[in-house]
């Protein structure tokens, strides 16, 4: 949550900026400011999202070789100008932009109202600005780091900040502490940003901030790493992995249908170098060092937030049939707050798309400190999870822009996938020709996601149906129960529907009371062994009037009757079917939001990457 993009070079830093804070808008768009040092620190923010940043300052002195800017995703004070970053030290002189938030504020803030500051936000960030400055004041001739860092020493919380000051025109700081920060070296020009994305275009070359570190950087000089403790740190320069067509939309008119279409793809590329039908091989190259401890693990522990904590959801119906080892999925905010048992011989694995979300960042390090292993199955390389397990595997579904996750869900299936197929081969719990007939399917899941695209016209025309609805509820069992809370949390996140996803048969428990002509059921009911039990779930909500819409496996003829729509998927085996039944999902959300009028890539009161607990 909230995007940084900083710049300090020859270049005009403006339309750096700018381009930058476009891409990180995912980060949250409550507001967006920027601050250029020109002969005074020019600070230009508005509520809203980065466009109004633009129209503002369409007429204003835009002129500046270092900058920084921010859009806001707001925690503490409402989305407004006033809350909006870049904050002012009270001399006008220094301008900071924060991620994170910082705990021990109200203190920090009471003892600065003492000391006379006057405070113009609401927000947590505003307390560091002013902490800066008095440390500044207090010492004279103190150079801006060493404020800073002092400051730094006396906050609580998480934080990825960057400082400017007209008293030090050449110079930006960058610190970082639980919010993902990584500077960018060009030619004689460095940049700094929450994640690849907003920099990527003018240097691959990074290094990624690791928490407790500032970066001091100055013109013309080389980058200079030290701790909040004041350590001097070599800085370890990386390249980034991130491809610019993703970055942008192409012929799509928005980045989730792009996302939609690319799960072919992006499934292959998942799959690629690990999955070898004609060897008979499956392998990740991740976690290979850990195969055997998975194998003896007592028991494995998923932890994840929205979309990655329902693919988790599948891993455990998967784990539990093909590697028979016991497995739990939490959600990761719960889990680090209840106490929980965790054995050194336990495995837990976290599942992220931003490999950010400070849920599964804790659960992760909590898990390390109770002694057990961590794998990470993350798709964004170099991301704090990636880099706080003990192992893992990438999912490279690409950059995923669109807040609705999409096809980073298909990649972590994959993955996990992958993953259980290869203990389960290595723990010798399934057949060889098990085994060679699930990986056979397995490589056609790209060809049949391909197919199943087609169903997009379908999915508009029932969009078209469910797009007045106030409610809908989705039902599946075994593995397409993970499928409904998907469907239901993709179409609530995009159209505001109020969707509940549940189990068909525990319906009968509470949600059957909600079923009238008006509600639309969106039912998984695909070939396998519960289909029968499935059809008698359908039968339970057409006597109560309800509208049915079935997701059925090609040549279905019994649920058929009985739907108001239906959409059929290609045939696979029953645990893959997640793969396909969750893309007309995908594509009824969409479709529906768009008719809404809704704003798809940018849900409201929604961010990408949730970096707040
Ligand atoms: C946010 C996003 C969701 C995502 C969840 C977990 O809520 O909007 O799309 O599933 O965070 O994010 P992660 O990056 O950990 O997968």
């Amino acid at each position: 949550m909230c995007g940084i993009v900083a710049y300090i070079g020859e270049k005009n830093a403006y339309p750096i900026l700018i381009k930058g804070l476009h891409r990180l808008e995912y980060r949250g768009y409550d507001s967006a400011g920027l601050a250029l040092l020109q002969d005074k620190v020019n600070v230009m923010k508005t509520k809203g999202k980065v466009s109004r940043l633009e129209e503002f300052c369409e007429d204003k002195d835009t002129s500046g070789t270092v900058g920084i800017a921010h859009t806001r995703w707001a925690t503490h004070g409402e989305p407004n100008e006033q809350n909006a970053h870049p904050h002012m030290s009270n001399d006008k002189k220094m301008a900071l932009i924060h991620n994170g938030i910082i705990e021990n504020y109200q203190v920090l803030k009471a003892e600065l109202l003492k000391r006379g500051y006057e405070f113009e936000s609401n927000t947590d960030t505003e307390v560091l600005i002013h902490l800066i400055e008095d440390i500044k004041k207090q010492h004279a001739n103190m150079q801006l780091s060493e404020a800073i860092r002092l400051a730094l020493t006396q906050v609580v919380g998480t934080y990825g900040i960057v400082v400017v000051s007209i008293d030090d025109p050449n110079t930006i700081i960058a610190a970082k502490k639980g919010s993902p920060l990584i500077v960018g070296i060009g030619e004689d020009e460095f940049y700094v940003a929450s994640d690849g994305s907003a920099i990527v275009e003018y240097t691959k070359r990074v290094v990624y901030l690791k928490d407790g570190e500032m970066a001091i950087i100055r013109k013309g000089e080389d980058l200079h790493l030290k701790t909040i403790e004041d350590k001097k740190i070599t800085p370890y320069v990386q390249e980034l992995e991130i491809n610019l067509t993703q970055l942008e939309k192409g012929d799509f008119e928005h980045y989730m249908l792009k996302e939609i279409y690319e799960q072919p793809n992006s499934i292959a590329d998942s799959m690629r170098g690990r999955l070898n039908v004609k060897k008979e091989v499956v392998s990740l190259g991740g976690i290979i060092e850990y195969e055997e401890t998975i194998l003896r693990a007592r028991r494995i522990i998923i932890v994840a937030c929205g979309t990655s904590y329902h693919a988790g959801l599948i891993a455990e119906y998967m784990f539990e049939e093909l590697v028979r080892t016991p497995v739990e999925v939490e959600y990761a905010s719960e889990f680090i707050y209840r106490d929980p048992i965790i054995y050194e011989d336990d495995v837990v694995i976290a599942i992220s798309q931003s490999g950010e979300t400070a849920d599964t960042l804790a659960a992760v390090n909590l898990a390390k400190t109770k002694g057990a292993t961590v794998l990470g199955v993350c798709n964004v390389v170099g991301s704090s999870i990636a880099r706080a397990t003990h192992a893992g595997s990438f999912t490279h579904a690409g950059t995923e822009i669109g807040v609705a996750s999409t096809k980073a869900f298909t990649a972590q299936v994959t993955v996990l996938t992958l993953m259980a197929l290869c203990l389960a081969k290595r723990k010798g719990k399934i057949s060889r020709t098990e085994y060679y007939e699930m990986i056979a399917e397995l490589e056609k899941i790209p060809e049949k996601v391909k197919y199943t695209l087609q169903t997009d016209a379908l999915a508009k025309e029932i969009a078209m149906y469910i797009k007045d609805s106030r409610n809908a509820l989705y039902l599946g069992r075994k593995y397409n129960f993970p499928i409904a809370l998907e469907g239901a949390l993709k179409l609530k996140e995009i159209s505001y529907i109020h969707a509940e996803g549940y189990p068909a048969a525990e319906m009968k428990h509470g949600p059957i009371a909600l079923i009238d002509e008006e509600m639309p059921v969106i039912v998984v009911a695909t070939d396998g062994d519960i289909y029968q039990k499935v059809i008698s779930n359908i039968e339970e909500v057409k006597s109560r009037k309800g509208k049915i819409i079935s997701i059925v496996t090609a040549g279905d003829v019994e649920v058929k009757k009985l739907s108001d729509y239906v959409i059929e998927i290609p045939e696979t085996l029953e645990m893959f079917i997640p793969f396909l039944a969750i893309i007309p999902l995908q594509l009824l959300a969409y479709h529906t939001a768009v008719l809404r009028g809704c704003n798809v890539d940018q849900p409201r009161n929604l961010a990408k990457s949730v970096t707040v607990e």
